[in-house]
This record gives C-alpha cells, structure tokens and sequence, in this order.
C-alpha cells in the first residue's frame, strides 16, 4: 500500500470505522477527512479527539486527520459547500461505511440511512470524480444482502433475485449495494465489501462494541430467553473485526478490485451446538439455552416475557438458522500470497469471545 491517497470516510466513529481509521493511521500515510454527525453536545472535532485519543493517535488530528460535519441522511450528505470544496481539492478514495446496522430498526428509517443515504454517498463520489480528483469508492455492504432466511451459496458477483430477508436492515443494504452496482456499470470505480456478522479479535476477542450478535447472547447466558428455535448442527458465520479490516485494506489497494465484491467471511461457520458445548464446559454457572426443533416451537409456549424478549429477537434469528454458504472467490484470490488467512472460527475462538465479554463485566456468569 504504497500510493499516497486522500480518504473520505463515512461511519469512522462505528465499530468497524474505528478500526478503519486506526490501521490506516498505522499503516499508511494516507490523509483521512472523517466525516461525522454533531451529537447532542459534542461536535464532530470533539468526538473526533475522543476516538483519537482512545488510540493515541490524537497527534493527527488536524495533520492527517482532518473532521467534516455531516450527516449521511441529508441531501449532499449534509456535507458544508466549503468543505465540499476541499474535498474537490484533496479526496481520492471514498469509503463509506455508515449505516443504519440495528436489526430491528423501523422499515422506514433502515431505508432513509442505509438506501438513501447511500444514494447520497454515490452523488458525492460522482460529484467528486466530475469536479474533482476522486478515484475509487469502497462501499460496506453486508453478507447478508442474500437474505438469511434462505438456503442457498451466495455468490460475489450476483445478487438474490427474489431474497428472503429477516429484517429490514437486509432488505436496506441490498437495495443500497444494488445502486452501488448500478454505478459501477455506469463507470464509478467502485468495490463491495460483504462482511457476515462482525465479532471481536481473533487472539483478544477485543470490540468496540458489543453489537449485533453479542445482546442476543447476553440474553441466553443471563436466563432471559432460555428457548431457542434452531437444531445444534446449524451453523452462524461470524468474522473477526482483524480479518475484515486486514483483507478490505489489502483488497482496497488493488487496482483490479474495481467493479468486484468480496466475501468477508468465515469459511468454517461453528454451529449452535459447539457454543452450547463450549459455554456449558468453560461457563458451568452461565444460563442453559434449549434448543427447541424449529418445526414444533410455538410462540404461545412462551411465557409473556420470554414472548416480549423472543419478538424483539425475531430479526436476529437467520443469523443463527444459516443455511446460506458464501462463496468467497474473489477474496481467496484477492488474499492469495498476502499472508492474510481466513479466520478459524472454531471452539477455541468461541471461548476467545466469550471471555472477553465476561472480562469486560458483559456477560456475567456465576
Ligand atoms: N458489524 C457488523 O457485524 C457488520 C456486518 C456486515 C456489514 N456491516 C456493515 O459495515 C458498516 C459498518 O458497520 P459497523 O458495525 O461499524 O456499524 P456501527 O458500529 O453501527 O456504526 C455505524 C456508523 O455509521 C454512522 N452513522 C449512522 N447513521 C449516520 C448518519 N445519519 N450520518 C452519519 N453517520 C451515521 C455512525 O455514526 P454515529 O457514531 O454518529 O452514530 C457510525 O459511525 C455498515 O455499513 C454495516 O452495514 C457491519
């Protein structure tokens, strides 16, 4: 990763954004202008120096680090005329990693960040490229674009005619990757990343946040939820947050990923059964989760909390009744000779993730 490149980053304050901007200021020279939304009282430099900080790179900021206000659901992405002309100046590389990623977040809002907002991303990059000096654009998509609730091997280079979505965060990102799509045909340099269900380190088991996949654990091991529909065999496909900033860094460098997708993926998904085996071995005070034959389980069988806590959960659910395989060509290739592995997601992994939460005083178990 040698040529020096002014990146435009959406989502930088997210949990893979974080990471992102983290191993960029590590590993390269580039210059980063983060664009990120004022909360409440904190401006968008302050939270800026707040994620800096965190990682002692604080040094950059206002060097290489430069922060815009924005906000990925305006139009222009809310992006200020006279910022927008600095970034006509300087921005080669646009990243967009914003989104909208809870699960069960409303039809509507799901639409607003992560289709139009990404709508708004690409008018940018078109805008950056006519007027400017832009040359790639990256977008994060997600594996799911599939649809978790059907069985079936994903391709990279394809999309589900008629997916099964679970929730209307999937049904967001694939409308959002098909204008993606649409703009690679018509000549923006574009390339997808698809990462699956995003989890900690590979050695340290170490996030940011515990999102996405990590609440509903939670709720088994603490005894909330105790039943669950699914069989032992079936298997989630989850990914270390290292291997997906490592492989969409080196995959971002090379010159013949334009107009391609990649699966960011686990190739060896573990199964329910080896997190139950595992959590019952390491974590014998930890809640037992029962797992009920999808086929008999009846919603009534719950009591009214467990029914409250099961419907909020809904969405989660494909996640963990994966019968979808990804088919990971483009990455296997894109990784060939780089030293970057695909990730054992095994038993030992597992343990890995779970301890670092029960270290972190999120899961607390007897
Ligand atoms: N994590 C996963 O398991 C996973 C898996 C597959 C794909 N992905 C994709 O990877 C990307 C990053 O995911 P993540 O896990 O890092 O998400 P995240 O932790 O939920 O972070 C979301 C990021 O988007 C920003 N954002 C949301 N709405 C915005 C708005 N209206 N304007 C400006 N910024 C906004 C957030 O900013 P604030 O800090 O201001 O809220 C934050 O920086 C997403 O596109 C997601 O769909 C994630």
């Amino acid at each position: 990763m040698n040529k020096f490149r002014t990146i435009l980053m959406t989502g930088s304050t997210g949990v893979l954004g974080r990471e992102l901007v983290s191993e960029l200021l590590k590993t390269t020279e580039d210059k980063l202008f983060l664009l990120i939304r004022r909360k409440k009282t904190q401006t968008h430099w302050a939270r800026a120096r707040k994620q800096l900080t965190a990682t002692n790179q604080d040094v950059f900021l206002g060097t290489r680090v430069q922060v815009i206000q924005g906000d990925i659901s305006l139009p222009g992405l809310g992006i200020h005329s006279d910022d927008l002309e600095t970034l006509e100046r300087e921005v080669t590389h646009l990243f967009h990693a914003a989104a909208l990623t809870t699960l069960n977040a409303s039809e509507e809002d799901c639409l607003h960040i992560n289709t139009q907002g990404t709508e708004e991303a690409l008018k940018v990059a078109w805008h950056l490229k006519q007027k400017g000096k832009l040359e790639r654009f990256f977008y994060f998509s997600t594996a799911y674009v599939a649809g978790s609730l059907q069985t079936y091997c994903a391709r990279e280079d394809e999309m589900a005619r008629e997916p099964a979505f679970a929730n209307f965060y999937e049904a967001s990102k694939y409308q959002a990757e098909k204008k993606v799509r649409a703009a690679m045909t018509q000549g923006l340099s574009a390339t997808i990343f698809r990462p699956s269900i995003v989890v900690g380190d590979s050695t340290t088991g170490e996030v940011g946040e515990f999102n996405v996949i990590y609440p509903f654990i939670k709720l088994f091991a603490h005894g909330i939820l105790k039943k669950l529909p699914t069989r032992p065999e079936n298997s989630f496909n989850i990914v270390p947050i290292d291997f997906v900033i490592q492989a969409s860094l080196h995959i971002a460098a090379q010159e013949n990923s334009i107009g391609k997708a990649y699966h960011l993926v686990t190739q060896n998904p573990p199964t329910i059964g080896m997190l139950v085996s595992m959590s019952q071995m390491e974590y014998p005070g930890m809640a037992r989760m029962e797992m009920v034959d999808p086929a008999s389980f009846k919603k009534s069988d719950l009591d009214l909390i467990e029914k409250a806590v099961y419907e909020m959960l809904e969405p989660y659910l494909g996640y963990l009744n994966d019968h979808l395989t990804f088919d990971s060509s483009n990455t296997i290739q894109a990784l060939e000779g780089s030293g970057i592995e695909f990730p054992n997601t095994n038993d030992a992994f597992l343990k890995i993730l779970c301890q670092y939460a029960v270290d972190q005083g999120y899961l607390v178990v007897n």
